[in-house]
């Protein structure tokens, strides 16, 4: 059986490839330098390496090869005070209190498996043949031990990266920094694009010209944050369709940093890991510290082929594999129905509607449990308000389950409000820093999570609502951000552990429950997509992603979330217009094709709506039903981005190309297009296609170069929706 990681012991070289990528290192003088990365190459000669000159103020290592300048050497996980001026991987204070460790090659080893971290989310093993190179360094002064972990599965152009910093001193070190991925590759005018946002303006590109010195984005609130997610890309020419993209990401949900830094020489250095301003580890002798994983996606078929990559990689080693690729159930929530106003008449009346149209899961959402009619009060009291909810909750999962409709209900479990029977009972569940009132947000402080018996808590009062009720949805939520990074019972004199551990716990309480309940549904919400990210992603199968459920807004939010995420990860609403959040009135068309875009929910009265609406929902949930496999577990193309135009359009097509969902908005009307035109590629260009909706019949090669013509109709906000299916010839 052919490797795809090996070592050439004569030139020094590892190499890590399968049939779409390679990555490539070599050691010289002791450094482990980087080499390429990108699509296979089949040997690897040098034919890359830079021709290196003597360079004033460069420092000098090595007195017979005084070109070999640190300054210039690609490594793959720099150090500080040693030559190189850029942005360091790894820092370490050894056990002089001097942040000096010089790193030196002394080996490897290759494992046929993916590892499995213990406290963070990984990519996980499957059938597929997967390889695994540790690279061990050691800083032979300090006795500090570093291990660069390569991961490389046979069918994916994904190298997965993570370091391991093991303290073999017999004196305390602390560890200040160790990112999971540090790559130098050569600037040529490629720039760089990342994500930003805010509470319901999720996932905006940002996208520009890389500049010398240096960019950094991430997150310091204990969360990543809907602000900057963790995520990186440079590209030169590439566009959605061609062109190659590198593209970083991080199994992580707390403080992330992603740099990218141009030197003097246009060096690029492209970094991703945890947010090192917000990070300080002690290491006593023997014991080790793993950073998160980094994912590293190649493709050279545009910002859609490395969506691809992702979606693949996701689905197939990500998301947890009992969720994959099973139906989710069609929901209406009652947020933005009734708010906190929840009751138990409303609920049995949005059951009866639920089942008449053809809903599958009704979700209660926040304001069921003691006292919580706004959100200044109760979180942290998990017991039900009897004034709304007289029979309990289970009498109503009951009447749900005889009309064939599942039961969702909303938690805050990470939360304690000031107002609340359990801060009475636990003051020092709160984190808070020693003598300081914690401050608020939301009227909410956070929990202690680090605290052991905070966890059990959480464990104990979930299972509970799920086991005694039979509940199989859980929507967790979490909305607001870290402020008093400390525990009152746990003493980190510095956040920079609190931060770490924080994550650790709270990765722990959710393994613990999405393990205990296999089959119940746990959805991921802060305030929308605040902390949408791939290390949730591992245990949550599904994120709601905007708490903005305007139709023209979500256009962006889930256009630019489908870079790294696949539909079936993006949970979307039709709801009531003028909309709740921009009071805009978007036609309720264009509020279908935007939900029937992901994984589909409502969030609307339809206890009283006349027959006609009903009729309307009816047949919309029908179509949705039918259209489901395709558009969770088919591929997801972008074809007009909304970012940069007056459309936006997407594909959904099953992987044999046979069937095909094409979704094209055009939002405002402009006198002056005559007729719209779009072209639709990835499907197979050598066969021919029927449109559905006109019987006509075009060939994928038609329909990929010359595009399809659409009216342009008058009025704002159009919406065509094409589907095609492949003429199969007897
Ligand atoms: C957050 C969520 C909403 C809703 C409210 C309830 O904002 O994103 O969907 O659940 O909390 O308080």
């Amino acid at each position: 059986m052919v490797s795809m990681v090996n070592f050439d012991n004569q030139k020094m070289i590892f190499t890590l490839s399968n049939h779409s990528i390679s990555y490539i290192m070599e050691v010289v003088d002791g450094y482990l330098v980087h080499r390429y990365w990108g699509k296979t190459i089949t040997h690897y000669n040098f034919s890359n390496r830079p021709m290196l000159k003597k360079r004033t103020f460069s420092a000098t290592p090595n007195i017979d090869q005084p070109e070999l300048s640190p300054e210039f050497i690609p490594f793959e996980a720099p150090t500080s005070h040693m030559g190189d001026y850029r942005n360091a991987a790894v820092c370490v204070i050894n056990p002089n209190q001097q942040d000096v460790v010089r790193f030196s090659y002394v080996g490897f080893n290759i494992l046929n498996q993916a590892p499995e971290l213990v406290d963070l989310p990984f990519a996980r093993n499957s059938d597929e043949k997967v390889e695994t190179l540790i690279i061990h360094l050691f800083d032979d002064i300090s006795k500090i031990q570093l291990d660069l972990n390569y991961t490389i599965f046979e069918n994916h152009a994904i190298v997965v990266r993570s370091s391991t910093l093991k303290n073999m001193n017999s004196n305390k070190i602390i560890l200040e920094k160790l990112l999971s991925a540090s790559i130098d590759v050569c600037y040529s005018k490629q720039n760089l694009t990342t994500f930003y946002g805010t509470h319901q303006k999720e996932y905006q590109i940002n996208r520009g010209d890389i500049h010398h010195g240096l960019f950094k984005i991430g997150s310091s609130r204990g969360n990543s944050g809907p602000q900057y997610p963790p995520y990186l890309a440079v590209s030169e020419d590439a566009t959605e369709f061609h062109g190659e993209v590198h593209a970083m990401t991080l199994l992580y949900s707390g403080n992330h940093e992603e740099i990218v830094e141009r030197d003097q020489y246009n060096n690029l250095r492209l970094q991703i890991g945890l947010n090192s301003e917000t990070f300080s580890w002690p290491l006593n002798q023997g014991e080790s510290f793993q950073s998160p994983q980094a994912l590293l996606a190649y493709s050279e078929e545009g910002f859609n082929g490395n969506s691809q990559v992702f979606h693949h990689f996701f689905k197939e080693h990500l998301i947890n594999p009992n969720w994959t690729n099973k139906a989710r159930p069609i929901v209406i929530n009652s947020w933005e129905i009734t708010y906190f106003d929840v009751n138990d008449t409303l609920i049995r009346e949005l059951i009866d509607s639920a089942s008449e149209l053809g809903f599958e899961t009704v979700v209660l959402d926040d304001g069921w449990f003691k006292q919580r009619n706004s959100s200044q009060t109760s979180l942290g009291d998990w017991t039900v308000d009897l004034l709304k909810f007289p029979y309990g909750i289970k009498t109503l999962v009951d009447y749900a389950r005889k009309r064939n409709i599942g039961f969702g209900i909303w938690f805050e479990p990470e939360m304690i409000s000031p107002n609340s029977e359990l801060i009475k009972k636990h003051p020092n569940w709160v984190m808070r820093a020693k003598n300081y009132e914690p401050i608020l947000g939301r009227n909410q402080y956070y929990l202690d999570l680090t605290n052991n018996d905070v966890q059990m808590f959480i464990i104990n009062t979930l299972s509970k609502v799920i086991t005694e009720c039979g509940i199989n949805y859980i929507k967790w939520d979490m909305n607001r951000h870290i402020t008093d990074p400390f525990s009152p019972i746990n003493d980190h004199k510095k956040p920079g552990q609190y931060f770490h551990n924080y994550m650790v716990s709270l990765y722990h309480t959710i393994d613990q429950l999405t393990k205990k309940f296999p089959d119940v549904l746990f959805e991921n919400c802060s305030s929308g997509g605040g902390r949408l990210d791939p290390g949730m992603l591992y245990y949550f199968p599904q994120t709601w992603v905007s708490d903005n459920t305007d139709a023209f807004d979500r256009q962006q939010i889930q256009y630019n979330a489908s870079y790294l995420f696949p539909t079936s990860s993006i949970t979307g609403h039709v709801s009531v217009v003028p909309n709740h959040q921009t009071n805009r009135i978007i036609p309720l068309n264009v509020r279908e094709a935007l939900a029937s875009s992901t994984n589909m929910g409502y969030e609307l009265d339809i206890i009283k709506m006349d027959s006609d609406k009903k009729e309307r929902i009816k047949e919309h949930l029908k179509t949705y039903k039918a259209e489901r496999n395709l558009i969770l577990n088919g591929n997801f193309y972008r074809l007009s981005s909304p970012n940069d135009s007056n459309s936006c359009s997407w594909i959904f097509v099953d992987d044999n190309q046979d069937k095909a969902i094409v979704y094209h908005i055009r939002n405002t009307y402009n006198t002056y297009d005559l007729s719209l035109t779009l072209r639709i590629p990835y499907l197979d260009v050598h066969a021919d296609y029927l449109r559905f909706e006109t019987n006509q019949i075009y060939s994928g090669s038609e329909l990929a170069n010359c595009g399809l013509a659409f009216e342009n109709i008058k009025g704002d906000y159009q919406v065509n929706k094409i589907i095609l299916q492949k003429i199969v010839e007897n």
